[in-house]
């Protein structure tokens, strides 16, 4: 079996795959060919044992799950909670410290423009890591909170400060609910049926250009939508660029890529094929602290090698 076949096969297409197969999730993706050129690079010099090790990575990636479906002592939210309790015992110098991580949003994410969706995966992929090693839970996977189902902060984000994952700056109660409109299986649907990545992910800018700059495209309809509405119903550090402060902002902008997951693997959209789109990212942290380069290209791929989700409803079926 060669090496793409391997691959092709890992990510689930059930069989050995072809090349062909395997970016026939979405076989108009430019970059994701441009992506998945880089993997296939990278493992050509593997030997046959770490093929095979990293099919088996594949096959088993960790699994983010809707965090409303999890009991208080699922291990899940149990790690979560050791590890947002790490992070902020961490020293400031430490870029894995809660605070220090909320800076890196405070000072780089882009918003109101096409960045907006690669640069958040990453930022959600690194966290992600570091929550993996901190809490020793290795197959740890970030849970999301679906607010097309349900409408209120979930449950394990309340309670007192003894709890990791409570925010005292929130504007809302456990009782509080999501305006309708925009969360509503009919409006999702309609953020998913557009078919322009710009439109459905907000507009373009050049690469000469700082990752926030508005793009005169504004925002698409994600951001402007669901993303920015969730913000603002909260409000307290999630009214502002210091929103990773409040642990809930993880498992929001989770959605959001279950969402652009949803738009571009299952429903087969094509993000854009502009080269402007993909752009060197050097903010984030690994597992252990130290920096890191990803480009928003490779963000792409997360979904198809490094995790999935598990079977959220989105929009109307
Ligand atoms: Cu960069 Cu929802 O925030």
């Amino acid at each position: 079996m060669d090496l793409l076949a391997r691959v092709g096969n890992a990510v689930g297409l059930g069989r050995a795959a072809t090349f062909d197969d395997i970016i026939g999730f979405s076989r108009r993706d430019f970059l994701k060919l441009t992506a998945l050129g880089a993997v296939g690079l990278a493992l050509a010099s593997c030997t046959e044992q770490q093929l095979k090790d990293f099919e088996e990575r594949v096959k088993n990636r960790p699994v983010r799950r809707d965090i409303n479906t999890l009991t208080d002592s699922d291990p899940v939210l149990v790690s979560f909670r050791k590890a947002v309790a790490a992070m902020k015992a961490l020293p400031a110098g430490d870029k894995r410290n809660w605070t220090a991580q909320a800076e890196i949003h405070n000072s780089f994410c882009p918003h109101g423009n096409w960045l907006f969706l690669p640069w958040h995966r990453a930022y959600l992929w690194y966290f992600e890591e570091i929550c993996r090693e901190l809490s020793g839970d290795n197959g740890f996977a970030l849970p999301y909170w679906n607010w097309q189902k349900d409408n209120k902060v979930p449950a394990a984000f309340w309670g007192d400060a003894s709890n990791p994952l409570f925010n005292g700056t929130r504007q809302v109660g456990p009782t509080s609910t999501l305006t309708p409109g925009y969360f509503s299986p009919a409006n999702i649907e309609a953020i998913l049926d557009e078919t322009n990545f710009e439109l459905f992910a907000s507009g373009s800018i050049l690469a000469s250009q700082g990752q926030r700059t508005s793009s005169p495209g504004g925002q698409g309809q994600l951001e402007s939508g669901p993303h920015n509405h969730v913000h603002t119903f909260i409000l307290g550090d999630m009214g502002g660029y210091h929103s990773p402060l409040d642990p809930v902002f993880w498992t929001h902008h989770n959605m959001i890529d279950a969402i652009w997951v949803e738009w571009n693997v299952k429903r087969n959209n094509p993000n854009t094929n502009s080269g402007e789109w993909n752009r060197t990212f050097t903010e984030f942290c690994d597992r252990t602290g130290a920096a890191i380069t990803i480009q928003s290209v490779i963000t792409i791929l997360f979904p198809l090698f490094s995790y999935r989700f598990d079977d959220p409803v989105l929009g109307v079926p």
